[in-house]
C-alpha cells in the first residue's frame, strides 16, 4: 500500500533524497594570502557549475592561517579560519588539501601529513617541489592519492602539462623561458622606460610584484626552483637548484640596457635546459641578450613565457600570467578539476 504525502512532507522527503546523494569533496585550505584568496573565491564562484559537471558538492570545510585576528575582507569567512593546522590535517571528513602558505618546514608538514593521511593535495609551494618532488609522488603513490602543483611554475600557463605529453608523445630537445614575473618587470621597466635597476626594483615593490625581502627573485633563486620542476617534467630527472648554475639580475645597470639596446638586443632572464649529445643534463638561469625580434622580447611585465622544442613538433611557445591572485588560482583550480575527472 502506497503513504500518501502532503505537499511539505513531499518536499522534506526530497531534500533528504537528494542530500543523501549529494557527493561532497570537502577542502582544507592552507593559506589566505594572495593565492589562498583568489582560490577561496574562485572555488566559491565556481561551486554550482562543479555541482552541475561532476555531481560533486566542492566546499572549503575549514581555513588554517598564522594569525585569525588578522582584519580580511568581510566576505571571507570568518567563522571556518582557525590556526590550528590539526584541526583540518586531523579532521578524516576533510578529502583535499590545498597548501598555499609557502616557505618550506611548515608547509612541508602539512603536505607529509596530509599525504600520510590519505587526503590528495594541491600546492603552489616550488621551494619544497624542488628540493622533495620524486620522494613527495612516490608519499602520494604509496597511499593511493594525488599530488598536483601546476600553479607552482608559470602560474595560470599549463607548461606542466604541456610538457607532460610532449614528453610522451613526442622527445623533449630543450626548454626555456621566461618564468619569474617580478624580474620580467623589472627589466620591462629597465628597457621600455629608461629607469635605473633601483628605480625599477621601486616600481615593482609599489605595483606589489615583489615579496618583502626580493632577494630570492632576483638572485635567481625562484627561477631556479621553476626550473628544477620543469626538469622533472621534460626529462625525467630530478636537479635541485644549488645545482643549477644561476646568475641574478642584481648587477644589471641602465647602461647595460642601453648598450644592449642599440645594439638591436634586449635583455631578458632566462631559465634553460638541455639535454647534450651524451644525454648529459645542461640547466642554468641568467640574464641573456636577445635579440629584438626574438618572441621573448615581447614577453613584458609580470608576463611568463616558455618555449618547449621537441624533436617532431619542432619549437612552440606558452605565454600567460605568471604570478598573481587570480591567474595563480586559476591553476589551482584546474588541479580540482583534474582531481574530479581523476578520483570521482
Ligand atoms: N603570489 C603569487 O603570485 C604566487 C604565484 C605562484 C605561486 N605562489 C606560491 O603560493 C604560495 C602562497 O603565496 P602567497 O603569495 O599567497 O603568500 P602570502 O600572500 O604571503 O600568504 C600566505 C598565507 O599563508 C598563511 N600562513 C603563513 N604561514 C602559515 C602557517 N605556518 N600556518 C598557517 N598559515 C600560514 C598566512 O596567514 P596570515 O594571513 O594570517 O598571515 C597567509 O594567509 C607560496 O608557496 C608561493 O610561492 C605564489
Amino acid at each position: 500500500m502506497s503513504t500518501i504525502l502532503f505537499d511539505t512532507e513531499v518536499d522534506n522527503e526530497l531534500e533528504m533524497l537528494i542530500k543523501k546523494s549529494t557527493k561532497t569533496l570537502r577542502i582544507g585550505l592552507f593559506g589566505l594570502g594572495v593565492v589562498g584568496s583568489g582560490v577561496w573565491r574562485m572555488l566559491e564562484t565556481k561551486r554550482d557549475e562543479f555541482y552541475d559537471r561532476f555531481g560533486i558538492d566542492v566546499e572549503i570545510t575549514g581555513i588554517c592561517v598564522r594569525d585569525p585576528l588578522k582584519e580580511r575582507d568581510a566576505d571571507l569567512p570568518q567563522d571556518i579560519i582557525t590556526a590550528d593546522a590539526n584541526e583540518l590535517l586531523c579532521d578524516d571528513s576533510i578529502d583535499v588539501i590545498i597548501e598555499l602558505i609557502g616557505g618550506r618546514y611548515e608547509a612541508l608538514d602539512v603536505i607529509e601529513q596530509a599525504l600520510r593521511s590519505r587526503k590528495h593535495v594541491i600546492t603552489a609551494n616550488k621551494l619544497i617541489l624542488a628540493h622533495e618532488l620524486p620522494r613527495l609522488r612516490k608519499l602520494a603513490d604509496r597511499n593511493g592519492v594525488n599530488l598536483f602543483y601546476s600553479a607552482s611554475v608559470c602560474g595560470s600557463v599549463p607548461v606542466l602539462k604541456a610538457l607532460d605529453d610532449l614528453r610522451i608523445g613526442d622527445k623533449i630537445i630543450s626548454l626555456q623561458g621566461i618564468v619569474n614575473g617580478s624580474t620580467n618587470f623589472i627589466l620591462t621597466s629597465m628597457t621600455n622606460y629608461g629607469l635605473t635597476y633601483e628605480q625599477a626594483l621601486a616600481e615593482a615593490r609599489i605595483k606589489g610584484f615583489l615579496e618583502a625581502d626580493p632577494t630570492l627573485d632576483v638572485s635567481g633563486q625562484d627561477a631556479a626552483q621553476k626550473l628544477s620542476v620543469l626538469i622533472y617534467h621534460a626529462f625525467g630527472k630530478h636537479i635541485t637548484p644549488n645545482n643549477i648554475i644561476t646568475k641574478g639580475i642584481e648587477c644589471i645597470t641602465a647602461d647595460d640596457v642601453a648598450r644592449d639596446s642599440k645594439n638591436g638586443n634586449v635583455i631578458k632572464f632566462i631559465a634553460s635546459a638541455s639535454l647534450d649529445e651524451s644525454g648529459e643534463l645542461i640547466a642554468n638561469v641568467q640574464p641573456k641578450a636577445l635579440p629584438r625580434s626574438h618572441v621573448f622580447a615581447t614577453t613584458s611585465d609580470e608576463f611568463n613565457a616558455l618555449e618547449i622544442i621537441t624533436r617532431y613538433a619542432g619549437p612552440q611557445i606558452l605565454h600567460g600570467k605568471g604570478a598573481g591572485s587570480f591567474p595563480t588560482a586559476s591553476a589551482v583550480t584546474s588541479d580540482m578539476v583534474e582531481l574530479l575527472r581523476e578520483q570521482y
